[in-house]
């Protein structure tokens, strides 16, 4: 850090002041973990950005991965993805009764990302589909161990796809916990603006309203 270095042990940590260089090493051939917490912006923090595309790169996940619509039988494993650790503070109502009911819904779309061997990563849904204009993106969540990874990418990526594929649809929106720094910050990078809600529009406690809109594309 700066001119110096420093020894940091395992379960200790290091206060590195704004805007000085520093650089962190691991001389053993252990994998490290590192936590990083940063103020004001996570996502602009250059160790947390480079943490992140190196366990990217070293998984493969996102190869061999797709998204297909969501049967009965996944029904299980998605709700078990819900109900994770650091996932259900996150999202609004759900549970199995919620997704049963959204599989028999025509105006809504359930969709599974899932492995090479079938297995579910994670989930998102649609909503509004018949409405003329915009479609809602009303839930999307990647299984813990999947996070990191690029899947959130390629689950968003399609489910603005299958939205944007009608043509009288020119907007998506969708309804974010203001904390939710992981969500926004995937959210922006896609072109998502934070917006006013539309009078009507029912957020979470504490949401965000998000839209993303063909006119500034
Ligand atoms: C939000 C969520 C879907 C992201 O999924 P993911 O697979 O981890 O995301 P990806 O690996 O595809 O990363 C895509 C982008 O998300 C953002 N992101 C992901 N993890 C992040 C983190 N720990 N900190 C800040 N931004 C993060 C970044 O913009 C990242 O792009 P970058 O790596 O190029 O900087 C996932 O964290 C999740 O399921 N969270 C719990 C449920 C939830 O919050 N759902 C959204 C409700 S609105």
């Amino acid at each position: 850090m700066g001119p110096r270095t420093y020894a940091v042990p395992a379960g200790s940590g290091i206060e590195v002041a704004p805007r000085v260089r520093h650089q962190l090493r691991n001389h053993t051939d252990e994998d490290l973990e590192v936590l990083v917490v940063s103020s004001p912006r996570v996502s602009g923090n250059p160790l947390a950005r480079r943490a992140r595309s190196q366990q990217r790169d070293r998984s493969k996940l996102v190869v061999g991965s797709y998204v297909r619509r969501t049967r009965p039988r996944d029904l299980e494993s998605v709700v078990e993805v819900e109900e994770a650790a650091d996932t259900r503070q996150w999202v609004g109502e759900g549970g199995m009764d919620w997704h049963k009911q959204v599989l028999q819904d025509g105006d809504m779309e359930h969709w599974v990302l899932v492995d090479r061997l079938d297995r579910v990563y994670a989930f998102g849904v649609l909503a509004g589909l018949s409405e003329p204009g915009a479609v809602e993106l009303r839930r999307m969540v990647v299984a813990p161990e999947g996070r990191g990874q690029g899947l959130g990418r390629l689950l968003l990526r399609h489910l603005l796809e299958q939205a944007l594929a009608r043509p009288q649809v020119t907007r998506v929106w969708l309804d974010v916990g203001a904390d939710n720094v992981r969500a926004r910050s995937l959210y922006r990078s896609f072109g998502f603006v934070a917006k006013e809600a539309p009078p009507g529009a029912v957020l979470l406690e504490n949401g965000l309203y998000m839209e993303w809109s063909a006119q500034r594309h």
